[in-house]
């Protein structure tokens, strides 16, 4: 099991990629991110999820150049936006998002979503990118079993990660079981909910007997069950908190009763129906 915040799973290239990172989604670009970043570093947070549809890259490439961590110890990880999709426009976007972030390689390149028609050309960028050694490794977002299936069955390269949403009220039990047989790792976006299920009657029980927050049973919850988290939070003791997950454990009744919370239910869009 993960004992520490600097603990990694290994992907299925040998890369090794923190189980916890900081979502910096709709975190603002300049001080905002910049203070985020420093934060989530100082508190031990390895890894730093950003996409170049954030805005916010350049913030988070000035953080780590500021953080006096050396860069080959964290792992970052950004997206090609979906307007971007397609071979040419992909590899355009990554130069991109690479400058502003002023990093020489990205640890972690994903497809954003499933963009019909386009995804596949893309991926062929993406698999480019990481003989030219300019990403470690790469993988897809919001991609269903029927994309992964579609992809692996003429990709060069299978993906190394599934960043989708995934929280209490949306297990993806069946996702994860097939990303597990297909060694893909899965990763959480949205773990918290947007902090919406953290007034939920059951976890708050367990919270309290753990003597923990809502927030951290939760993101515990998904490690247990072999899931990368990246909560979001700019504020310092949030980012603390949430990094903080190593001294209890759940036990198999309470994952049951969490992972019984599960109805299926998307906060954001469906990805076989999205409108960007
Ligand atoms: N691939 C994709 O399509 C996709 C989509 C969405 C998100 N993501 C990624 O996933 C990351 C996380 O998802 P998310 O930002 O949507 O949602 P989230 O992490 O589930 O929740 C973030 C919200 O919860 C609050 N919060 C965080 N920790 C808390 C705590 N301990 N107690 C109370 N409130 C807390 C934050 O507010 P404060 O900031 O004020 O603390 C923020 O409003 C994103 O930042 C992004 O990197 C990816």
């Amino acid at each position: 099991m993960v004992k520490s915040i600097q603990d990694t799973t290994t992907l299925h290239n040998g890369v090794k990629m923190p189980w916890v990172g900081l979502g910096v989604y709709k975190a603002e670009e300049g001080e905002e991110v910049i203070r985020a970043v420093k934060a989530a570093i100082s508190a031990g947070y390895r890894s730093i999820d950003t996409a170049s549809l954030y805005q916010n890259e350049e913030g988070v490439g000035k953080a780590i150049k500021e953080c006096g961590v050396p860069r080959e110890e964290l792992f970052i990880t950004t997206k090609v936006w979906n307007t971007d999709q397609g071979y040419d426009s992909t590899l355009t976007a990554f130069e991109e998002s690479r400058k502003k972030l002023d990093l020489d390689y990205v640890d972690l390149y994903l497809v954003h979503w499933p963009v019909k028609e386009k995804y596949k050309e893309t991926w062929r960028a993406l698999e480019k990118l990481y003989k030219d050694g300019k990403v470690k490794a790469i993988g897809v977002s919001n991609f269903q079993i029927h994309h992964l299936e579609d992809i692996m069955a003429d990709c060069e390269i299978k993906p190394m990660v599934n960043q989708v949403e995934c929280h209490p009220q949306l297990s993806q039990k069946e996702l994860l079981a097939f990303c597990k047989e297909n060694d893909i790792q899965l990763e959480a976006w949205r773990p918290l909910l947007k902090g919406e299920i953290l007034n939920d009657p059951v976890l708050t029980k367990i919270a309290e007997q753990h003597q923990k927050s809502v927030a951290q049973v939760t993101l515990r919850w998904h490690l247990q069950n072999g899931i990368v988290v990246i909560p979001k939070s700019v504020n310092e003791n949030r980012i603390k908190e949430n990094g903080a997950l190593f001294d209890f454990e759940l036990s198999p009744d309470e994952m049951r009763q969490i992972d019984a919370l599960n109805i299926n239910k998307r906060n954001g869009q469906d990805p076989d129906n999205f409108k960007f």
